[in-house]
């Protein structure tokens, strides 16, 4: 196994629903962010977290405590750009995996709330496909967590 624990960060669950089913199908144990002290320090770990203005949220906290080994980055979109988040989250050396996760709008608070409001006025002017599917999402909320995205992260994990 490359990786001795599974580590998220998440706001909404769809990244939880994703650590979960890592933790199930591998046997690793589980553990949020904000409870990493509990796990030995500089100890192997895959770390899951939701995506923010193209940042994974809790990395570099992860980063800083943990031995991160590989990360998954949990958003709504239905291309990432794989190179253009690896170079802005500072993961040229690390493997890098994206999931589609999901957007519960009645979930997300405060100045996420405020953020995505921005972000639907700029999607509602545009007329592409990646653009129209996430405007949808942010309008009515999607829930895109398959056991299929997870098959490259196993067999990275096994590998
Ligand atoms: C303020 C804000 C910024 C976001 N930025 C991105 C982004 O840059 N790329 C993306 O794919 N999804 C983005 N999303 C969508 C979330 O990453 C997505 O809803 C994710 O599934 C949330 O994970 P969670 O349920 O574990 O919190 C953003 C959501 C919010 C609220």
């Amino acid at each position: 196994m490359k990786a001795s624990a599974i580590v998220y960060t998440s706001t909404t669950g769809f990244t939880a629903q994703y650590a979960a089913l890592l933790s199930h199908q591998t046997g690793l144990p589980l553990c949020r962010l904000e409870e990493g002290d509990k796990l030995p320090r500089n100890i192997p770990v895959l770390y899951l977290g939701w995506l923010r203005a193209g940042r994974v949220v809790g990395l570099k906290k992860a980063r800083n405590r943990l031995a991160v080994a590989g990360v998954c980055a949990v958003g709504l979109d239905s291309a990432a750009d794989l190179d253009k988040l690896r170079q802005g989250n500072h993961l040229e050396h690390i493997p890098l995996f994206f999931l589609r996760g999901g957007y519960d709008p009645a979930r997300v608070r405060g100045v996420d709330k405020l953020m995505m409001a921005a972000m639907e006025r700029i999607l509602s002017g545009k007329s592409d496909p990646r653009s129209r599917a996430a405007l949808e999402a942010v309008r009515r909320g999607a829930n895109w967590v398959s056991q299929a995205q997870l098959e490259p992260v196993l067999d990275w994990l096994a590998g």
